[in-house]
């Protein structure tokens, strides 16, 4: 995003033409931002363990454009349900290409799981007598809940530690890996995700330390020889205008440093170190264009928008700050506004108070900043307020990658028993 004199701009295009040209609320993404963000942590990683590989996690953004854009940078695909790994399929990324990392699953989860052929992560013991009623899968992982998460935007997005629902417990992790060897499971990886959103390089290596003390007893004592260690996402972007991002360098060569030594210490040959990231390669490279419909001079002024929680959930939901530019009046004067959508909620009332200028208006153009990780893909059609297009831009190009929802969509798949029609 950058100014074009006071006007917002989306990799070369002005967001006044968005609007135009395909209406508001509509999700933008920038390719070549995808792309460079991938290609940072890649390059950051690799330089310090060269056997690294990355799993983009699709629950972020699942456009199947935007899913390509990484598979075409080398990324896998983390999946979390049956139709991610579906999506994966559909992108052309399959087998030892896709984590299937799912918790809580049900029969049907688990036969079209191992069906799949991809790398099963099982979030749970007890997961692993219920798949082998069904078979075995080539290799297995267990995401293991290392007793400690953390994440900047609050416990919603922590993973790990003992209010999590996720993972195995560290006493468990043993018993769990002897029960897949007994079964005759041959190939083996290990799995955390701790928590999303973190910017301080430090917590990297220190989650590390303490998933590979579980995973280097394991090796040991069982003579597991594990082919990956998937530290899983995490790494965090800043949100507000004053925080400061995450020193990727430092992040990358303190993990590996510590993932080095833990394997010298348990005496594990090096296994494929892998990372999953989402937000980092897509959170920032997302907007949301959207319209002021009305302003209300109440209790406070508030100016009524269309985009509402369920164009983007993660304020009303996790309390989450996203930024937000007035086309056209960055350089005014200021004051004090709410900002809401269209819902018949009062939680979409999501900016209860922020500085915008002060002329902010009916017609204006808002740009909310930061909306492609976890946008999209929460949204949903509460009140007949339908989901939003999202358009792709590369080289000053738009291109629709998904069609605005219509009064069909909400309709679709229901159906009236035929007495009800009277
Ligand atoms: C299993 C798993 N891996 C990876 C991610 C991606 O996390 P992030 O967006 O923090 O990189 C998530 C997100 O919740 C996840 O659940």
């Amino acid at each position: 995003m950058k100014f074009v004199g006071e006007n917002i701009a989306i990799g070369n295009v002005l967001v006044s033409e968005i609007a135009e040209k395909y209406g508001t609320p509509t999700y933008v993404y920038d390719e070549e931002k995808i792309r460079s963000n991938f290609r940072k942590v890649n390059a950051a990683f690799k330089k310090y363990y060269p056997d690294f590989k990355m799993f983009y996690a699709v629950k972020s953004c699942n456009n199947p454009a935007i899913v390509n854009i990484l598979r075409q940078e080398g990324a896998g695909v983390d999946a979390a349900s049956v139709n991610e790994i579906r999506l994966a399929k559909y992108v052309g990324l399959d087998g030892e290409d896709v984590m299937f990392s799912g918790n809580f699953l049900s029969d049907d989860d688990i036969k079209q799981g191992l069906e799949s052929g991809v790398i099963f992560n099982l979030d749970d013991i007890s997961i692993l007598p219920r798949m082998l009623k069904y078979g075995k899968p080539e290799i297995l992982s267990f995401r293991v809940n290392p007793g400690y998460g953390k994440s900047n935007v609050g416990e919603y997005v922590t993973n790990a530690g003992p209010n999590a629902k996720f993972g195995i417990h560290p006493d468990k992790v043993m018993e769990a890996y002897r029960l897949a060897k007994e079964a005759g499971i041959k190939r083996f990886g290990a799995h955390m995700m701790t928590g999303s959103c973190i910017t301080d390089p430090e917590y990297f290596p220190f989650v590390t330390g303490l998933l590979m003390d579980i995973i280097g007893k394991v090796s040991k004592e069982l003579q597991i020889d594990f082919e990956f260690i998937d530290l899983g996402g995490g790494l965090g972007i800043p949100y507000r205008p004053d925080e400061e991002g995450l020193d990727l360098e430092k992040a990358a060569e303190l993990t590996s440093a510590m993932f080095v030594k833990k394997c010298e210490e348990y005496g594990m040959r090096r296994p494929q170190l892998k990372l999953e990231p989402a937000r980092y390669f897509v959170g920032n490279a997302g907007w949301i264009v959207g319209r002021v419909h009305a302003i209300k001079e109440s209790y406070k002024k508030i100016a009524g928008t269309d985009v509402g929680m369920n164009t983007l959930a993660r304020p009303a939901m996790y309390g989450s700050y996203h930024h937000i530019y007035v086309d056209g009046k960055e350089n005014e004067k200021r004051a004090n506004i709410g900002l809401c959508g269209q819902l018949c909620e009062n939680t979409d009332f999501w900016v209860k108070e922020r500085e915008l200028p002060e002329s902010i208006a009916e017609g204006d153009l808002i740009v909310v900043e930061n909306a492609g990780a976890y946008g999209f893909g929460m949204s949903y059609q509460y009140n007949g307020r339908l989901r939003p297009a999202e358009v792709l831009v590369k080289n000053g190009e738009t291109m629709l990658i998904r069609k605005r929802e219509e009064f069909e969509d909400m309709i679709r798949h229901t159906s009236v028993p035929e007495y009800l029609e009277k």
